[in-house]
Parts: C-alpha cells; sequence; structure tokens
C-alpha cells in the first residue's frame, strides 16, 4: 500500500465517516453520539488511508448493531498520543475472535457473523495502515455487551 503523509487533523476526516453512514443509521434506528475533542492536536497522517479506517470501523459498528441499539465515537489525546474508539451495542465478539477478525478475510463465526455482507477484508487492512502510521489498533468486547474497537496514533 502507498501512503501519502501530511501534517493534518483527524476531525475532519471523522466528520465525514459519519456524515456517509447517518443514512444507515437512520434507517436503523440507531442511537448516535460523538464526543470528539475540542482541540486535537495536528499529526502526520495519511487522510485517505485514515478515513478508510474510520469508515469501516463506523460501518462495522452499525452493520452489527442490531435496530434501535447504540453506536459512539469518541477521540481524545492522551500524552504523545490521540486515541479513537468506536463503539457499539450488540451481540459483541468472544474472547477467542479478538484477535483473529484482523486477519485477512476472518468474518469470525459468533452470533454477530451472521450478517455476512462484506470480505472479512476490513479490519486486516485497517490494522495495516495503522501500523504503517506507527499506532496501534484492538478490539475490546464483552459477549453480549457489545463492542469497542480501538486505535492510536503518535501526535
Ligand atoms: N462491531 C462489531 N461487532 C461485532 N463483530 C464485529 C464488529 N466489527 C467486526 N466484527 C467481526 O469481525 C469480522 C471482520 O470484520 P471486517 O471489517 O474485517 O470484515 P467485514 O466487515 O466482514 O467485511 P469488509 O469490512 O471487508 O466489508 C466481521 O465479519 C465480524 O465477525
Ligand atoms: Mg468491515
Amino acid at each position: 500500500m502507498r501512503y501519502e503523509f501530511e501534517t493534518s487533523h483527524i476531525e475532519p476526516l471523522i466528520k465525514r465517516a459519519v456524515a456517509e453512514i447517518a443514512p444507515l443509521v437512520e434507517a436503523k434506528q440507531i442511537h448516535f453520539e460523538s464526543a470528539v475533542e475540542d482541540p486535537m492536536p495536528a499529526l502526520r497522517l495519511d487522510p485517505e488511508r485514515i478515513l478508510q479506517v474510520l469508515r469501516n470501523l463506523m460501518g462495522n459498528a452499525v452493520k452489527f448493531t442490531p435496530k434501535g441499539g447504540q453506536v459512539s465515537i469518541a477521540a481524545k489525546r492522551r500524552d504523545g498520543i490521540l486515541e479513537v474508539s468506536v463503539k457499539n451495542s450488540g451481540p459483541g465478539i468472544p474472547a477467542e475472535s479478538l484477535g483473529t477478525i484482523f486477519e485477512k478475510f476472518s468474518q469470525g463465526s459468533h452470533a454477530g457473523a451472521i450478517h455476512r455482507q462484506g470480505t472479512g477484508l476490513g479490519l486486516a487492512i485497517a490494522k495495516n495502515i495503522i501500523t504503517s502510521h506507527g499506532g496501534n489498533i484492538w478490539a475490546e468486547s464483552q459477549l453480549g455487551s457489545g463492542s469497542r474497537f480501538v486505535f492510536v496514533l503518535p501526535c
């Protein structure tokens, strides 16, 4: 994958990813919340690539949230790190799948994975992109109580 890094801000990318998914959020009557700290620091990033990560995380969150559920996105800074998290209510992900979902073509076998729209590449690509930014990405979940995907970037 080729990267074009620039010194830029993440807020407009979050705004765009949120705006793009809004029709689906509305159609599924999902309660959506955004908590982006203001101001956020500028950082070295490839905007198209980070947008791709945000689209997949938001897309997944909405896809795996049942009708009437909750999705939220938060972004904040803590020393030297910018943290973005996307959280959703719903079936959650079993502990044994939390690592493997970041592998290519992995779509899990848990209850939440009944929605098999997609290729199972989104998170593998996201991991590649975030790692190339010197960051880290992971998932946290408890079966039955939704999931939270987090990525951190140096800033
Ligand atoms: N928010 C989530 N809640 C529950 N399971 C999830 C969530 N996000 C990802 N997963 C699980 O991880 C798998 C891999 O996600 P990934 O984004 O890589 O692929 P996909 O969404 O199935 O397809 P693609 O992103 O290529 O369209 C999903 O199929 C699903 O089983
Ligand atoms: Mg996906």
